[in-house]
């Protein structure tokens, strides 16, 4: 059983992440996507892949079974975005990934933190930053 990951944001690095864990995750999947823009290609691939998808950001992810399923947050969005973003996350107890500038959280560098922050403190906080990942890291989530 694989843990649902949402991502927010559907340009180029939100798409990405969203390709990235379709293809190489084992231990995640995807299981929206949220953007603002209804004809954007990412939520345009997102449907072609099965993904459920909604125009209306996070907010439109409220009422989504597959949202109240998921357990972490993908935000690649923008850093204004990312305030309520995050706000919204915590408030429904998701662990977030933030992808964008906001600098909210502690900032994390797989190689070198990852399992730093995959402890308490992370649990604790449910809010990290990171650059986007070259390599399928966020498998190592507990679960
Ligand atoms: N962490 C990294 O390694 C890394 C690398 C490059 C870019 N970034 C950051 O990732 C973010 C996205 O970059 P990009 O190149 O994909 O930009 P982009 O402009 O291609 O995509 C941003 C997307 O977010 C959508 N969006 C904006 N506000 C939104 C909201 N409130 N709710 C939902 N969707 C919203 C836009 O419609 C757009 O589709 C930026 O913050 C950028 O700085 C991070």
């Amino acid at each position: 059983m694989t843990v649902g990951a949402v991502v927010i944001g559907s340009g180029n690095i939100g798409t990405d992440m969203m390709f990235k864990i379709k293809r190489l995750s084992t231990g995640l999947h995807v299981a929206a996507m949220a953007g603002i823009d209804p004809d954007s290609d990412g939520l345009a691939r997102a449907k072609r892949l099965g993904v459920a998808t909604t125009a209306s950001g996070v907010d439109g992810l409220l009422d989504m079974p597959e949202f109240a399923e998921a357990r972490i947050v993908f935000d690649a969005t923008s850093a204004g975005a990312h305030r309520h973003n995050a706000a919204v996350a915590a408030a429904h107890g998701k662990l977030m990934v933030d992808l964008t500038p906001a600098a909210i959280g502690p900032y994390v560098v797989p190689p070198v933190n990852l399992d730093e922050h995959l402890g308490h403190r992370q649990r604790q906080h449910g809010h990290l930053r990171a650059a986007r990942p070259r390599s399928p890291w966020w498998q190592r989530f507990p679960a």
